[in-house]
């Protein structure tokens, strides 16, 4: 009696660990956040940045100061993480860079702009090296 129902009662639980370690180990990957960043940086910055980063938006040209390419790593590489969560955050102005550089402090809680970062991190494949 007890070994029929032992044996489907240990499959459901072998499921069960699988599903919950796969979902774990998606989340520790950061799996769903950079989905979301990706989404936040195709609305708000490829105007400028354009749709891969490359600098190249449709409004690049309209602008005096050229959109940073994200893709390049020798620059990017040059700024740590904090300085470019700033630069999303506070805007060009209050950074020392170009005023077109728009703030995102109103429109993106502090977690979505660090998600940017990583984003940003992506596209240049590379983190920051004195
Ligand atoms: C209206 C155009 C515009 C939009 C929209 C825009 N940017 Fe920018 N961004 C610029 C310009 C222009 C610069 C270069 C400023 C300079 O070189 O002085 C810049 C610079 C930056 C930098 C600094 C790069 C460095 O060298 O440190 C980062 C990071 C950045 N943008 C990220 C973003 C992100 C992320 C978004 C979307 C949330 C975004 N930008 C939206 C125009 C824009």
């Amino acid at each position: 009696m007890y070994r029929e129902i032992f044996l489907p009662l240990l499959l459901c639980f072998a499921v069960l660990l699988c599903s919950t370690s796969a979902y774990a180990a998606k989340q520790q990957a950061g799996g769903d956040d950079i989905g979301k960043a990706e989404n936040d940086y195709q609305l708000y910055c490829i105007s400028c940045h354009g749709r891969n980063g490359d600098g190249k938006g449709d409004l690049a040209e309209a602008l005096s100061v050229p959109p940073r390419n994200h893709t390049d790593a020798t620059i990017m590489s040059k700024r740590t993480d904090e300085q470019l969560f700033k630069t999303i955050r506070d805007g060009g102005e209050a950074t020392g860079f170009d005023s077109a550089m728009p703030p995102h402090n109103t429109i993106l809680p502090d977690d979505q702009i660090r998600g940017l970062v990583k984003y940003v991190r992506k596209l240049c494949n590379c983190q920051y090296t004195k």
